[in-house]
């Protein structure tokens, strides 16, 4: 699975978006250490704190399959600039994926391939907890 593939799948999963609030519609792909994609888009609600991100819609997809162990992540949306995960899903896929490399795109597909660990650096993970 090439860079270029992911980001296609990421974009094909921008179009399902439903965003009628925000009018900005993500889409991500999620690369499994099993070889699958798992895709994911926004999915807003009325009630707006109910948003779920594409991130970790993605990443719920990948659970459910019984996949919980990732490598690659690419992320695109509608907007102007180089689109990168919010803070929850940064820490989300951080506590997965500590060696997870981010594919920030533009609305157009050039990419900025990104660490997590660079996007929230001194990230909690569940290391720190006790037994
Ligand atoms: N959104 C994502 O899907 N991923 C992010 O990392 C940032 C924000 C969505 C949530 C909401 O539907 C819309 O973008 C505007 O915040």
């Amino acid at each position: 699975m090439t860079d270029q593939e992911l980001i296609a799948h990421a974009a094909a999963m921008r179009s399902r978006a439903v965003a009628p609030y925000s009018h900005y519609q993500v889409g991500a792909a999620l690369l499994g250490s099993n070889g699958k994609v798992y895709g994911g888009c926004n999915i807003e609600a009325a009630a707006y704190s109910v948003t779920l991100c594409a991130e970790r819609a993605a990443l719920a997809c990948a659970v459910a399959d019984g996949c919980t162990s990732f490598t690659r992540l690419a992320v695109i949306a509608s907007g102007e600039g180089l689109c990168t995960p919010c803070g929850m899903c940064r820490q989300m896929l951080f506590e997965f994926a500590p060696e997870l490399t981010v594919l920030c795109c533009y609305a157009d597909q050039r990419s900025q391939a990104i660490p997590i660990a660079e996007l929230l650096p001194f990230g909690f993970g569940g290391d720190r907890l006790p037994g």
